[in-house]
């Protein structure tokens, strides 16, 4: 549970920020424009993979790359290098923040472990590598988690939006919390509220299969992060596969197709977005499922091969479903017990967009728990929400500066 240093906008920001995006195998960097009646519009966008080399290399080079990445972007968008640019940057990880525009790195997650990094404030990590690139242009003047962002972006256009959630690589959320209730926020006293970023993802009060605790010991954190581990996109394609080779070695499946042991054998092999195809399959035969397994070198599967194989993988994925849905159902429960205001969920992540029915299945969860009273929670898919967040959010921190200084004179 890390303070953010920030609480819902007012809806009125205004100005043009640039947003960098970190937190997955893709880094982006934006150009967002605030139009200061509730519309954040993405202006330019350039998206840069983030190879093994970098996530697991050093964080000196991890932070060139980024700063090479807003070098390239500002010259291909043609900003010029005379003005001097604010800039949000949204960091998806566990980060203790210290203030609006500064916070120590706790502990990488998503496969990230870039060396040097843990313990270190990653916004000074960032303007050292900006002055070794000679970029003078850039004034970074926020740091956020993506969740913070999501919720932020959606509270922007909704006031009544007081949850951001991400599915997606990763997954986390953050609501609003009473300032008082905010033991760990070190800052001076003031009423009102404090978005809280919760790491959901290292929740584990959750009971572990074999597959999990194996899924675990092999992966770059043991130990840490159970529920991402169950409900995230990073993941479930590979735990889904542990579940296929058990399958394989107990005669369940693929039994005319003694090969398909070797080659599910290797990790990766199974995907999230292998699933996604799966489980979306809804032809008679399972046709892509059967063209999928082709191309895997698997061509003598049977129907119920792949009628098993779609249905392991919907189990797999229903599990993430309930538990995410259960556990947005748990932060409204804790900030409005009796369900007697309306919410809104902002939501955001590639497991959220792309997997076949996440959004309704979520729902149905939903239902489950509350009844009909849970018509009171809507969802909005705020798209790109966690770098037009960051805007906002940058947006809010350069108007506190002005006041600060116009106080000061
Ligand atoms: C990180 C969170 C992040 C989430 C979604 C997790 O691995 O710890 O900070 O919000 O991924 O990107």
């Amino acid at each position: 549970m890390l303070p953010s240093f920030v609480d819902r906008p007012k809806g009125n920001e205004k100005g043009e920020f640039i947003a960098l995006d970190l937190g997955g195998t893709n880094f982006r960097v934006l150009a967002v424009n605030l139009d200061g009646k509730g519309v954040a519009t993405v202006l330019n966008v350039s998206k840069f993979a983030v190879h093994k080399k970098y996530m697991q290399g050093t964080g000196e080079q991890l932070f060139n790359f980024i700063a090479d990445c807003i070098n390239s972007f500002l010259t291909e968008n043609g900003f010029k290098r005379t003005k001097t640019y604010d800039l949000a940057f949204t960091f998806s990880f566990p980060v203790q923040q210290t203030s609006i525009a500064a916070g120590v790195l706790i502990a990488w997650t998503k496969g990230f472990t870039a060396k040097g990094v843990q313990g270190k404030d990653v916004v000074n990590l960032l303007n050292e590598a900006l002055k070794r690139k000679h970029i003078d242009c850039i004034r970074v003047t926020a740091l956020a988690n993506d969740t913070v962002g999501t919720l932020v972006a959606g509270s922007y256009k909704d006031p009544i939006c007081d949850l951001g959630v991400i599915m997606g690589t990763g997954t986390n959320a953050c609501y609003r919390e009473k300032r008082s209730n905010i033991k760990k926020f070190k800052g001076p006293d003031f009423e009102g509220h404090m978005i809280v970023n919760m790491e959901w993802g290292n929740f584990d009060k959750v009971r572990l299969t074999c597959y999990d605790r194996e899924l675990d010991a092999s992966s770059v954190n043991p130990g840490a992060m159970h529920l991402e581990k169950m409900v995230s996109g990073m993941y479930l394609g590979e735990l889904a596969r542990r579940v296929l080779v058990d399958g394989i070695k107990r005669d369940i499946i693929f039994l005319n197709a003694p090969h398909a042991a070797l080659i599910f054998k290797r990790k990766g092999s199974l995907k999230t977005s292998h699933m996604s195809l799966i489980e979306g399959d809804e032809t008679a035969g399972l046709d892509q499922v059967d063209e999928f397994l082709k191309q895997k070198g698997i061509s003598d599967s049977t129907l119920d091969d792949r009628i098993l194989l779609k249905r392991l993988c919907r189990l797999v994925s229903s599990r993430a479903v309930g538990l995410g849905a259960t556990a947005i159902a748990a932060v409204i429960i804790w900030m409005d017990p009796e369900l007697r205001q309306m919410h809104t969920v902002a939501i955001d992540g590639s497991l959220f967009e792309n997997h076949p029915g996440f959004p309704s299945k979520m729902t149905g969860v939903l239902r489950k728990l509350y009844g009909v009273k849970a018509e009171k929670i809507a969802w909005v898919h705020s798209k790109d929400g966690s770098g037009r967040g960051a805007a906002i959010i940058a947006a809010v921190a350069a108007f506190s500066e002005k006041n600060r200084k116009m106080m000061q004179e």
